[in-house]
């Protein structure tokens, strides 16, 4: 039996699955969890009927009113869509060729803007946007990295270091993306927003010992160099030097490295920190010959960050400096530091973690809804009330939300 739950935020009191029809490609999906509450969307794992691949939906958590249905042909398009299918297509027919580079970023399947009613005391008819992407199956690099500080990857890991290769590969791979996103189209794209979380691993071939390839992901926020200045032009100007390091009107994006240096840091320090037990102070233990290669490298991305911060105060229309340099010395990196590493512990533990999930990934099995999870408040209470007593038990039972629209599907 279907019942149409057509919605925004949609719990339910029922039991069974959850189906998503995509109208726009026309295909089914049934819903098996929730991925991960982002700042813009909500990531959820889905897997297509047909098919029966795992793909992953964002449902955007921000959501215009519209006056009525004929208004969402006037929403402006999704700009992580906007900016993706600029780089595919120049990805194809690339203005200055960049040979023997593979830019890595997601790969959006479909996508779709929907009316849906909200849901409150005052349902207001909204625009979500929703898209569905092709799977990253080991997750974005802030949740290994915190996973290692956190000891999930065993007792063993006790006294050992974060393997180099990795890094060293993370760094040329994400350098590859971004040395193309800036100089092989007719001007530079920035994606604005590279923290941890938006590098996303994939772990596919046996083939570097099971290296995972590092993927650019979420460009919800990035922009063209000609988009750049003429926001800047409209900004109130800042007297120099008021804030150091940042750019100023007059000046270009100060582009991804330095977000992405700092950000990568953090996993560079437990390169050389070996691991220990919570609250234990770190036994520092004299560094590898591929630490002290590495920590070389994270300094070419500095000096190279100070050119480009001498380029973009000089000209604003000039492009961010070539990473070709680094992204040679990051794939030597790994390949000497692999050699090293490939039988240690470490390495072992963590290319053994990116097998599970990628088995994990083809084992996804559609989340079942029970309806004697939730109570409905009672009738008699006030309306707002029960709205209230719906959204604690919601946080309660927090996994039976799904952001529609969807149709639930019974369970015999
Ligand atoms: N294609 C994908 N493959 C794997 N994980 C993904 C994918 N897209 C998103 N995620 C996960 O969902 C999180 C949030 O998605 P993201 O695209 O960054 O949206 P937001 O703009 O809300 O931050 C990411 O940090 C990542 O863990
Ligand atoms: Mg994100």
């Amino acid at each position: 039996m279907f019942t149409y739950l057509g919605g925004g935020r949609v719990r339910t009191g029922k039991s069974g699955h959850a189906y998503i029809f995509n109208a726009k490609s026309g295909e089914f999906y049934i819903y098996n969890r929730e991925l991960a509450v982002g700042a813009q969307s909500n990531v959820q794992l889905v897997t297509n009927v047909s098919t029966h691949e795992v793909v992953v939906r964002k449902v955007s958590r921000h959501r215009r009113d519209l006056k009525d249905e004929s208004d969402l042909a006037t929403m402006p398009r999704d700009n992580e869509l906007r900016i993706l299918d600029r780089l595919n297509s120049i990805r194809h027919n690339s203005v200055y060729p960049q040979p023997g580079l593979t830019p890595r970023w997601t790969t959006c399947i479909s996508h779709e803007d929907l009316a849906i009613m909200s849901t409150g005391p005052r349902p207001r008819l909204q625009c979500a946007q929703v898209s569905y992407w092709k799977l990253c199956n080991g997750s974005d690099l802030a949740d290994l990295s915190s996973r290692w500080y956190r000891g999930e990857f065993g007792k063993e890991m006790l006294g050992h270091v974060f393997p180099v290769c990795l890094v060293a590969r993370c760094i040329a791979q994400v350098c590859e993306t971004l040395h193309f996103m800036y100089q092989a189209g007719p001007e530079a794209v920035y994606h604005n927003d590279l923290h941890l979380g938006n590098i996303f691993l994939h772990y596919d071939s046996r083939s570097n010992g099971g290296l995972p390839d590092f993927y650019l992901g979420d460009f919800g926020l990035a922009f063209t160099a000609s988009e750049d200045l003429a926001g800047r032009a409209k900004q109130a100007p800042v007297a120099p030097g008021l804030f150091p390091g940042i750019d100023g009107p007059n000046e270009r994006e100060r582009w991804d490295v330095v977000t992405f240096r700092s950000a990568i840091e953090n996993i560079d320090h437990y390169t050389r920190i070996p691991l220990t037990e919570a609250f234990d102070p770190p036994s520092p233990k004299p560094p590898s010959e591929q630490s002290v290669r590495l920590q070389r490298l994270m300094y070419m991305l500095k000096f190279i960050d100070g050119q480009d911060e001498q380029l973009a105060a000089r000209n604003p229309q000039s492009r961010p400096p070539s990473l070709l340099e680094v992204i040679l010395e990051a794939k030597k990196l790994e390949a000497s530091a692999l050699e090293i590493e490939r039988d240690t512990v470490p390495f072992k533990a963590l290319m053994a973690w990116g097998r599970s999930l990628k088995a994990r990934a083809l084992r996804e099995e559609p989340y079942v809804f029970e309806s004697e999870k939730r109570p409905e408040p009672p009738e008699r209470v006030h309306v707002f009330m029960q709205q209230q007593m719906r959204v604690a038990q919601a946080e309660k039972h927090g996994e039976d939300i799904v952001e529609g629209p969807w149709t639930l599907v019974e369970s015999e």
